[in-house]
């Protein structure tokens, strides 16, 4: 029997992500790039916003980032570089984008729009060119999602990496988002291919910004992102992670195991504390125990999992000790289990 190639990239398996910047497509053609980088196993699409004046080039705006937003799923991560951002970033919460990063270095004030993403329900980034120090970023830390570090001036791809700037500031950048349990992302822009991908990995780098190395002419592009995540996966693991393999991203544990009311109260808890949740039916239950007796797993980030039990453990055994005779063994310690079973339904 034929059977369908496996996909060609299995994003959940690793802790880097690559964002492919559009700004090297063939720009008369937007719509077909974006459903290529799709196609070859990017996670996300870094979309380059240049007005000319606070960098000497111009890109696309608002109007042509709504237009690509319908030929992909991918999300979107904005990068303005422009020196007012407040007066069209409606618009571009508008066009669809998932995150908007802004630069710290521009004149007018900044808050407003950081505030304007979030309401939004979108994640905030500020951006630092080479030269800005990360301390610039101080008056904004309870405000951002995203910090994103600039190893070029911004303006054009196709620059050379800056080593020192990388070494300099990405493990630092996290720092800024240290109010986060889940979801803060350092992104590093500007030269990384697989040649510098082992370095920004190894200082804790999230989200990988690739934009020439994607686009040069007979070069495999489903290939080079699965590398360029690869290799800096091995640079967090052996550069950082006392040889120890990255948590995937999306791998999900069990935290508790509780019956249904319990297990809803603790996922709203941890959940308004910033991490998600999911619930499924326990398999320590038989399948035909009633819903509302059996178990209900409570499953969080892996990455989280440290944050979840420090903050929550304490709460999960008093409600473990309210509830019904089926929960009361817990057979749930830290990573119990991992990953979800589609074919347990979600409470
Ligand atoms: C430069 C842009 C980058 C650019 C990166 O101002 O912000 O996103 O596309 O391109 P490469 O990967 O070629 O440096
Ligand atoms: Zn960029």
């Amino acid at each position: 029997m034929r059977r369908e190639p496996p996909p060609r990239d299995l994003p959940s398996t690793s802790r880097a992500r690559v964002a492919a910047s559009i700004l090297d497509a063939d720009l008369g053609n937007l719509a077909h790039a974006v459903k290529r980088v799709e196609k070859e196993g990017t996670d996300r699409i870094h979309i380059d916003v240049m007005d000319g004046h606070f960098v000497p080039n111009h890109t696309f705006g608002a109007k042509t980032i709504a237009a690509l937003r319908r030929r992909t799923r991918l999300p979107f991560d904005a990068h303005l570089m422009v020196s007012n951002p407040a007066k069209h970033i409606e618009e571009y919460l508008d066009a669809g984008c998932d995150s908007v990063t802004i630069h710290v270095e521009i004149g007018e004030p900044i808050e407003p729009t950081l505030r304007a993403i979030r309401a939004a329900g979108r994640a905030a980034g500020l951006c630092v060119k080479p030269k800005t120090p990360l301390s610039a970023l101080e008056p904004y830390r309870q405000l951002i999602d995203i910090v994103m570090v600039m190893t070029v001036e911004p303006g054009f791809g196709g620059q050379s990496f800056m080593a020192d700037v990388a070494r300099a500031k990405l493990l630092s950048a996290r720092e800024y988002l240290s109010h986060k349990l889940h979801g803060g992302e350092v992104h590093v822009d500007g030269g990384v291919n697989r040649d510098t991908a082992e370095l920004v990995g190894a200082l804790g780098v999230d989200v990988l910004v690739v934009g020439s190395a994607l686009w040069a002419k007979g070069r495999d592009m489903a290939r080079e992102i699965r590398l360029i995540r690869a290799i800096a996966d091995e640079g967090y693991q052996f550069g950082l992670n006392n040889g120890v393999p990255p948590i995937p991203r999306d791998r999900m544990v069990t935290f508790a195991s509780l019956q249904r009311p319990q297990a809803r109260t603790l996922r709203e808890e941890v959940e308004a504390a910033g991490i998600p949740v999911l619930l499924f039916r326990s398999r320590e239950d038989p399948p035909e125990m009633d819903d509302e007796v059996r178990r209900w797993d409570v499953l969080v980030p892996a990455s989280a999992e440290a944050a979840a039990v420090e903050r929550f453990a304490e709460r999960k055994a008093a409600l473990r000790s309210v509830a019904g005779p089926s929960a009361s063994s817990d057979s749930s310690g830290p990573s119990a289990s991992s990953g979800s079973d589609a074919s347990t339904a979600q409470a």
